[in-house]
Formats: structure tokens, sequence, C-alpha cells
């Protein structure tokens, strides 16, 4: 199956949820959530893919960087790349129904792992989206990432203890989710977390801990002290708060700020490989991949994402080459490939 074939089926199935434009820049889904888009008028989606856009590489060809080395270790996984699957949830209200929500995770989950990596599952207002994604990692023996909403604390740590049960191999809490449409919808309590909130959730585990949903180095840090593992920085595809800033555009500051104490992970408007040099450019140790992996899925179910994750992989091996990175394990030294606008 090509991502051709992939993509076409996808169109055709997703109907009026996602008509896969030429360019996935969230326009055309605007104010879709539930849905495929980015809230209100989709402008952190927006600025999300504008602002990645705007950075460009500097190509260069000489020096001897003939064969780039991809892999990389994360939460003491070995991974083929660094480049995992976001936590995505919800798939008759967001996606059209297609497929379920039992069938993405584990087409993920498993998908992921036939490319040499590791996919996260989400938490939303249904709560049989986060068991569908638990069993998928447990038949998957352990080999994924539990993402829980920013609920009470007690549930958040019961919902970490299931997915330590499962042998997941890290958790996390999308703390962006805080005042989501669709947690809304289901009536779920969601907030945000102070401080010591953190701290307790965090010690409840010895699973790596990661928070998703960062934009400013004053709330990387709180995370850095409160002794999560990873933060995501993220804006969630746009999908919480209208007109933030773009992960592209904050995560060079962040990372300056803690890159040395805390793994940094960055997610938005990926679309191929090249985008995730330019995150990996800007400080990250390794970036998700949102909605083109529900392409992946609803086009052509585990081999699907299998190959959005290969096609992905192929494309920052070549970028690599081109402009004369060598190892991703070396990404902190990648800074002078970009050029920004
Ligand atoms: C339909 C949809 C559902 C999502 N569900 C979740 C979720 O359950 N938990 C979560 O942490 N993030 C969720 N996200 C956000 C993604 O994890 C990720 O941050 C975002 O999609 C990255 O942007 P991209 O889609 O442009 O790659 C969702 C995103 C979409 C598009």
């Amino acid at each position: 199956m090509d991502i051709k074939e992939i993509k076409k089926n996808a169109k055709e199935r997703m109907k009026e949820f996602c008509i896969l434009c030429p360019e996935c820049n969230g326009r055309w889904c605007a104010g879709k959530v539930p849905g495929m888009g980015g809230a209100v008028s989709g402008g952190s989606f927006q600025r999300a893919f504008e602002k990645l856009k705007e950075i460009k590489i500097a190509m260069r060809t000489l020096h001897n960087v003939t064969n780039p080395n991809l892999e990389c270790n994360l939460f003491g996984e070995k991974l083929s790349a660094p480049i995992l699957i976001a936590p995505i949830t919800g798939t008759k209200f967001n996606m059209g129904g297609y497929i379920t929500d039992e069938q993405y995770s584990n087409d993920t989950v498993l998908g992921a792992i036939d490319a040499g990596t590791i996919s996260m599952i989400g938490d939303t207002g249904d709560p049989n989206c986060f068991q569908v994604g638990i069993d998928a990692i447990k038949k998957a023996n352990g080999k994924g990432i539990a993402i829980i909403k920013p609920r009470e604390n007690s549930e958040i740590i019961k919902r970490i203890k299931i997915a330590e049960e499962a042998g997941a191999i890290a958790v996390g809490v999308d703390i962006d989710g805080a005042g989501l449409i669709t947690m809304k919808l289901f009536g779920q309590p969601v907030g945000p977390k102070s401080l010591d909130d953190l701290k307790t959730i965090i010690s409840s585990t010895k699973l790596p801990f990661i928070v998703k949903g960062i934009l400013t180095v004053d709330e990387a840090r709180l995370c850095v002290e409160a002794g999560a593992d990873a933060i995501v920085v993220s804006n969630h595809g746009g999908r919480c708060l209208n007109e933030t800033f773009a992960p592209a555009e904050v995560l060079k500051d962040i990372a300056e700020a803690v890159g040395k104490d805390i793994k940094i992970l960055a997610d938005g408007a990926v679309r191929e490989g090249i985008d995730v040099l330019k995150y990996l450019a800007l400080g990250a140790d390794a970036v998700l991949i949102g909605r083109p992996i529900i392409w992946g899925s609803v086009g052509g179910r585990q081999e699907g994402v299998k190959v959005i994750l290969e096609t992905l992989k192929s494309q920052l091996y070549q970028g690599m080459i081109l402009s004369g990175a060598d190892d991703v394990k070396h990404s902190k030294n990648f800074s002078r490939i970009l050029v920004t606008k």
C-alpha cells in the first residue's frame, strides 16, 4: 500500500470530517472541534503550521554526512527515529466513525511498533476511549504511552495505576486539556493543576512522567521542579485555546532554559520529514505526529500507520544528508541548519 492510496482512501472515508487538503494548515477545518480542526477560528492550528513553514533549512552538501543516524533512546526504549505517535481519541465525533477507537488504538500502537517506534494513547470524555487504548498497550506487551486528561488528582492516579498494570513505558497528562470542549460535552471535570498537584501526581508513579501542552518557559521550569521526565511543547493541534503561540516559535527558548534538565518533545503541523528536522534543530529530542497518523489508520489501518511513519523517516534521512546533520543524538548542534524568516 502506498501513501497515495492511503490518502485517497482516507479522503473517501472521512467525508466531511477531513478532505485532506493539499496543505494541512487548519484553514478548511477551522472551528471543527469536535472534528479535525482547531478551536474557534482555527488560529492556533494555523499559526502552528505557518510558523513552522517560516523556518527554512540551510542546504549544505560540502561535508561527509552520507549515512546519518536516526536511532535514539527515549524512556529506556530504543527508537528507529525520534518520531512518536501523538495521543488521539474520539474516532466517532472527530473523524467520522469509519474506524472505532479500539481499531484506532490497535492500528497506532502496532503500526508504531512495526516502524520501530512508540504510540501514545489518549483520554477523552468517553471512558471507553482510554480503556481501549490501555487494552492495545497491554496486547503489545506494554509498548505504548498513556496520556491522561487533567481530571481530579485521584482520577488521574487511578488511571496511572491502570497504565502501570498494562506495563506502559511511560505516562503523562495533557495539561492543556483543562478546558476542552470535548470533555465538557461529556460532563467530565477537568482543570488546571497547581505545582503541588503536579508533584502529587508525579510522585504517585515510578514510570517516566510526561507533561503535554507546555508553551512557556516558566511552565517548563515548573515541570522540572515538579520532577517530570519530559514535556511536550504543543498547542494540542490548536484544539484547546485559540490565538496561542505556535510550538515552533517558543520551542527554542524553552529548550535553552530547560533542555539539560528534562526531555523535550514537540508537536504541531509535522507533515513531512523536514518538519521533524526543524523541531529537532529548535531543541526537541523527539516529535509527535497527529493528523497524518489519522489518515494512515483510516486509509490503511495498521499498515497505513507504518507507511506514514516510514515515509517521515526516509524524508528525515534525506533532509539530514542535504543539510549535513549527522546524528539525531547531536540535535543540540543542529541549530546552524535553520534559517528563520
Ligand atoms: C482529532 C484529534 C484528537 C485528539 N485527541 C487528543 C487526546 O485525546 N489527547 C491529547 O493529549 N491530545 C489529543 N490531540 C492532540 C494531539 O495529540 C497532538 O497534540 C496534535 O494533533 C498535534 O498536531 P498535528 O495534528 O498538527 O500533528 C488530538 C488531536 C486531534 C486532531
